[in-house]
């Protein structure tokens, strides 16, 4: 199966999914009395959203995605543990979807709140509040939410227990005390919260860089999500770094060699020039593939075991790599994009992005290979 996958295709991710697991482990032991809601939208952050969610399902109380047609796909695809939908129901047919299928719905907007109010749903569903602790993007404020929470008051058709959330905006950010000020806000917003008696509260703050830096955050609800994938989490060194392994390792393979000219130029626009006679190496992968394009001159790659630098602009399906200090490449060589040796986010960094946007950008013509 590998095998035949690679032969498709010489440029491909590897995903590890024990490394997954123990990620995921790693975000329960940072919080041992929250339960950990599994991240895993956008199709496991590029990982793949079925074969994530059948490793992960043992471990997990619950799985969150973006939309419900993530959702749907889980479903289909067996997944029996909720799935939280952190953007909710848009309309009567999605409240209905969700009521059969034993998904838990976001509620961020009046408009929501009003049509899980007046849709009459086939199962109890568990409904998520959003408050706008700042992020200022969706969720309530605190009146909105008070006025809500009093209108489906004995509403047969919503879970008693009802969990009050909120996002940060800044938590991988050390030196920034924003989060702070949020959870502030957030916890003497949510001590003055009333509900009918037989309702149950619970709360949900943390994300992945919260679960490993802010203590406070823990609630009864965690949602770790990059972490899972065994990313960087935050802008300056932290020992979380060596308890996290990498997901996925991106891989292409050298299709072409040449020798250049000093004053010769590489790729599209002329954008880098050999200074010294120059040993280029070509490999087959692009900006359709994911690969980002706004990559610098200079950004990593590993070839054979040693860093080299890429040189000229990406382009749709190819890209070249500074191969001169090295001997022995040759055509066939696999080089890794990132992974284990070479970090997303610095690959990131050099293109002016952050790691969730590379996971979340390969493109479908490259395979999946799972270990
Ligand atoms: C509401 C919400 N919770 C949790 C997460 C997971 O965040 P992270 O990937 O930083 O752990 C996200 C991701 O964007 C989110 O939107």
């Amino acid at each position: 199966m590998i095998q035949e996958l690679i032969i498709k295709r010489n440029t491909y991710t590897e995903i590890d999914l024990n490394a997954i697991k123990s990620n995921y482990q790693f975000a329960c032991s940072c919080a041992p009395n929250a339960k950990s809601i599994a991240v895993i939208k956008a199709n496991a952050y590029g990982h793949g959203l079925v074969e994530v969610a059948k490793s992960l399902e043992d471990d997990v109380p619950a799985f969150a995605v973006a939309i419900m047609s993530e959702a749907i796909e889980l479903r289909e695809a067996g997944i029996a543990k909720p799935i939280l939908i952190l953007q909710g129901a848009q309309t009567e047919d999605e409240l209905r979807l969700a009521g059969r299928n034993n998904f838990w719905l976001c509620v961020y907007s009046e408009h929501q709140v009003e049509l899980v109010r007046t849709t009459s749903i086939s199962n109890p569903v568990t409904l998520w509040f959003k408050l706008d602790s700042g992020l200022h993007r969706l969720g309530m404020s605190f009146d909105l939410l008070s006025q809500s929470l009093k209108s489906i008051e004995g509403c047969p058709w919503i879970n008693e227990t009802r969990v009050i959330y909120t996002h940060f905006s800044c938590s991988d950010e050390m030196k920034n005390d924003e989060s702070d000020l949020q959870m502030e806000e957030f916890y003497s917003q949510a001590k003055n919260i009333e509900v009918e008696e037989g309702t149950k509260l619970e709360y949900s703050l943390a994300n992945s860089s919260a679960i490993v830096r802010l203590e406070n955050s823990h609630k009864q609800w965690n949602r770790p999500g990059i972490m899972l994938y065994g990313m960087n989490l935050f802008d300056e060194n932290h020992s979380s770094k060596q308890k996290l392994t990498p997901a996925m390792s991106f891989y292409s393979t050298v299709i072409g060699i040449r020798e250049i000219a000093i004053g010769e130029s590489v790729g599209y626009g002329k954008k880098w020039t050999a200074e010294r006679p120059s040993k280029i190496a070509t490999l087959s992968v692009g900006y359709a593939d994911g690969y980002p394009r706004h990559a610098k001159n200079g950004t990593p790659v590993l070839i054979n075991g040693h860093r080299v630098k890429l040189v000229g602009r990406v382009s749709m399906d190819l890209i070249s790599i500074d191969v001169t200090e090295l001997s022995n490449v040759k055509i066939g060589d696999r080089a890794e994009l990132w992974g284990r040796n070479i970090d997303a986010s610095e690959v990131a960094e050099c293109a002016e992005t952050i790691s969730y946007d590379l996971l979340t950008g390969i493109s479908q013509r490259v395979p999946r290979v799972y270990i």
